[in-house]
C-alpha cells in the first residue's frame, strides 16, 4: 500500500517497462557484451533561428535496432537526431541536431564499438550560412546556397578495422543497383535497402520493406514486416557476419 498512492517501492512498474523487461528475459543473448553503436532519426540543418532543412525520418527504424540489440545482450549506444520518441530502456542515448554533430559523436563512439548500424537519415547538404536573424518576407524569391555535409558512413568505411558496419540506403528507384553502389562506395559489410516511396516502407511508419545486400553479392528481399522484425533480421545478419569473421581469424591462426 502506498500512502500517497503514487510514489513508493510498492508501485507497479509501467506496463511498457514490464513488457520490455520480459522481452529482454526471453531473448537469446547472441550479442552478449557486444558494443553496438546505432544512429537514428533526421538531422536538422539551421537556415535561420526559426527554420531548418530536414527530412521525414521519425527515428523508428534506428530505435528498433537499438532496442533489439539491447534485448540480445549488447551494450548499445544510440546517437539520435531530433525525434519525438522516448529513448529505449537500457540504451545510452546521445542527442545531436545536425550532421556535423552526428559525425563528431559517431567517430568518437565508433572507436569503442564492435558493430555500427547507421539508420539515421543524414542530410547530404546544409545551408552555406546560418543566418543570425529570421529571414523576412518582402522579396519575390529567395536563393539558398547549400554546401555538402560530411559522409559519416563513408568515413567509417575507411576506418572500420574489425568492426561490422551496416548502412541503410533510402531509394526512390533502382533499389538494388543504387544500394549496391552505396555498399561499395561506403565500404560497409551489409546495406539495408528500402524504397521509401513504397506503401508501408521507409519514413515514419511502423513497418518497413527491406532488401539486405552484402559484399558476397547475396541479395535477400524481405516481406513487409514491423521495424522490430526488420531489426531482428539485420542483427541476425550481424551475428552471422561476426561468426564468419571469427571463424576465418581462428582458421588463419591455426594455419
Ligand atoms: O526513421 P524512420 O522514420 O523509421 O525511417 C527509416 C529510414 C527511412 C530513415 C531508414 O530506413 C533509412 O533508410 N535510413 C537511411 C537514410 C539515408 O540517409 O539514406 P541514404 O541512402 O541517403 O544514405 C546511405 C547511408 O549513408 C545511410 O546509412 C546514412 O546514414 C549514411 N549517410 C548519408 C549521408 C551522409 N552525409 N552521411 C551518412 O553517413
Amino acid at each position: 500500500f502506498l500512502a500517497c498512492g503514487y510514489i513508493g517501492s510498492g508501485r507497479r512498474a509501467d506496463p511498457d517497462v514490464i513488457v520490455e523487461e520480459m522481452e529482454v528475459l526471453i531473448t537469446p543473448k547472441d550479442l552478449q557484451d557486444v558494443r553496438v553503436l546505432v544512429t537514428a532519426g533526421p538531422t536538422w540543418e539551421a537556415l535561420d533561428p526559426v527554420r531548418h532543412l530536414a527530412n521525414r525520418s521519425s527515428g523508428k527504424m534506428g530505435y528498433a535496432v537499438a532496442r533489439n540489440a539491447r534485448r540480445r545482450g549488447a551494450h548499445v549506444t544510440l546517437i539520435s537526431g531530433p525525434t519525438a520518441l522516448v529513448p529505449p530502456r537500457g540504451v545510452e542515448t546521445l542527442a545531436v541536431v545536425n550532421a556535423r554533430e552526428m559525425e563528431q559523436a559517431v567517430v568518437r563512439e565508433a572507436t569503442s564499438s564492435d558493430v555500427v548500424v547507421m539508420a539515421a537519415a543524414v542530410g547530404d547538404f546544409r545551408p552555406s550560412d546560418s543566418l543570425r536573424h529570421k529571414i523576412k518576407r518582402g522579396r519575390s524569391d529567395l536563393e539558398l546556397r547549400l554546401v555538402p555535409n560530411p559522409d559519416i558512413l563513408a568515413k567509417l568505411g575507411t576506418l572500420k578495422g574489425t568492426r561490422v558496419l551496416v548502412g541503410f540506403a533510402a531509394e526512390t528507384r533502382d533499389l538494388v543497383a543504387n544500394a549496391r553502389r552505396k555498399l561499395q562506395a561506403k565500404g560497409v559489410h551489409v546495406m539495408v535497402a528500402n524504397d521509401v516511396t513504397a506503401e508501408g516502407a521507409g519514413f515514419d511508419v511502423d513497418t518497413n520493406i527491406v532488401t539486405l545486400i552484402d559484399r558476397s553479392g547475396r541479395v535477400e528481399r524481405l516481406a513487409k514486416m514491423s521495424k522490430d522484425a526488420v531489426a531482428t533480421a539485420i542483427l541476425d545478419r550481424v551475428v552471422e557476419l561476426r561468426g564468419t569473421r571469427r571463424d576465418t581469424r581462428t582458421l588463419a591462426r591455426q594455419l
